[in-house]
């Protein structure tokens, strides 16, 4: 019968058996499924396992340090963190069109990855043949069902390195919906800003900003996402909403006043939104004290915004990204 514990005895034995005295490579997003499978994986082939962080400069405050710091003293896992900020932001440079930014943002992810997979191979050896995937059981009816190989051509002439590396893939989430996957996390002792986390989206606050992506963007809406974030969680709404995605209009200007005088500034947009699955979305209809306090705390404390909006669209017409 199903319980969290037989499912990790018995991937632990099924890892264990299919990795052998190889190595792995595993990904970290920052998101529930990579950790997840990361932490299963840790414990069943402990510093066989090498797990590749790509710090792209478009997370949300506090998320980078919680993989670098809380996922490893809760794991114990071997992290490789590539800081990549400054690569993504120079690519990014006076992209504002959404379509435009995500092919960058995944081309840079994509090419990150594989140097850092170069590098673990060159310090340890052509014995690295597998890359873990937090594949989950929804992601593998919607593809069909095929398991497999995973083709990596390598850009990076890295010493000794074949031109083409095939690693086989270990997905020991395969079978597992969201909530079990939760539920395994928490009984291999993640920390619960990890477990319980909402969906976030790859190209992260890059695809939050309408308009050019830059440092001092990023940094503001990180600023305006952490008190929504904080204020949601205050009031004890974290379970009731799907995800609030919090945006920045870089583009749009508002007159306002404030203390002494006009303000011209940028408009926040919090969009919070309830939903089964993502698919189709409702917009939530927070108490207005919690409102009004996230609209006060933006304006007070964060420069050059103010005014915040309310986004009352639902999926459709409206996506819950705003890019
Ligand atoms: P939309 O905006 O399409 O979002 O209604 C649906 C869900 O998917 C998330 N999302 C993404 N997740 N990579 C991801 O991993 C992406 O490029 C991406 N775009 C949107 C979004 O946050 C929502 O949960």
């Amino acid at each position: 019968d199903w319980t969290t514990g037989n499912v990790i005895e018995e991937q632990i034995a099924l890892i264990r058996e299919q990795v052998g005295d190889k190595r792995a490579i595993c990904g970290l997003s920052g998101g529930v499924d990579s950790a997840v499978a990361a932490a299963l994986v840790q414990k069943a082939i402990g510093t066989q396992l090498t797990c590749v962080y790509v710090d792209h400069g478009l997370m949300r405050k506090g998320e980078t340090e919680q993989v670098e710091k809380d996922f490893v003293a809760a794991t114990g896992v071997q992290l490789k963190v590539v800081d990549a900020e400054e690569r993504f932001l120079t690519a990014l440079k006076g992209v504002s069109d959404p379509e435009e930014k995500r092919k960058i943002i995944g081309r840079e992810f994509i090419r990150v990855f594989e140097q850092a997979q170069a590098e673990i191979i060159a310090d340890e050896g052509p014995e690295v043949a597998f890359l873990v995937q937090g594949t989950l059981y929804p992601d593998v009816v919607e593809s069909g069902g095929g398991t497999g190989t995973a083709n990596i051509k390598s850009h990076h002439n890295v010493g000794g390195l074949p031109e083409d590396l095939e690693f086989q893939l270990i997905e020991p989430l395969r079978q597992l919906f969201k909530d079990e996957v939760r539920m395994v996390g928490q009984e291999l002792g993640l920390p619960d800003e990890i477990v319980q986390r909402q969906p976030f989206p790859g190209p992260g606050l890059g695809i939050r900003i309408v308009g050019a992506v830059d440092k001092e963007r990023l940094d503001l809406l990180r600023e305006a996402d952490a008190i929504a974030r904080e204020e949601l969680t205050a009031a004890g709404l974290d379970r009731d909403i799907w995800q609030c995605p919090v945006v920045l209009l870089a583009d749009v200007r508002s007159v306002g006043v404030q203390g002494d005088g006009r303000t011209y500034g940028h408009p926040i947009v919090l969009r919070p939104v309830s939903s089964e699955d993502a698919m189709t979305a409702d917009w939530s209809r927070l108490p207005y004290d919690v409102l009004a306090k996230i609209s006060t705390r933006i304006t007070n404390e964060v420069a050059d915004v103010n005014r915040v909006v309310l986004d009352v669209t639902s999926k459709p017409p409206g996506t819950i990204e705003w890019e």
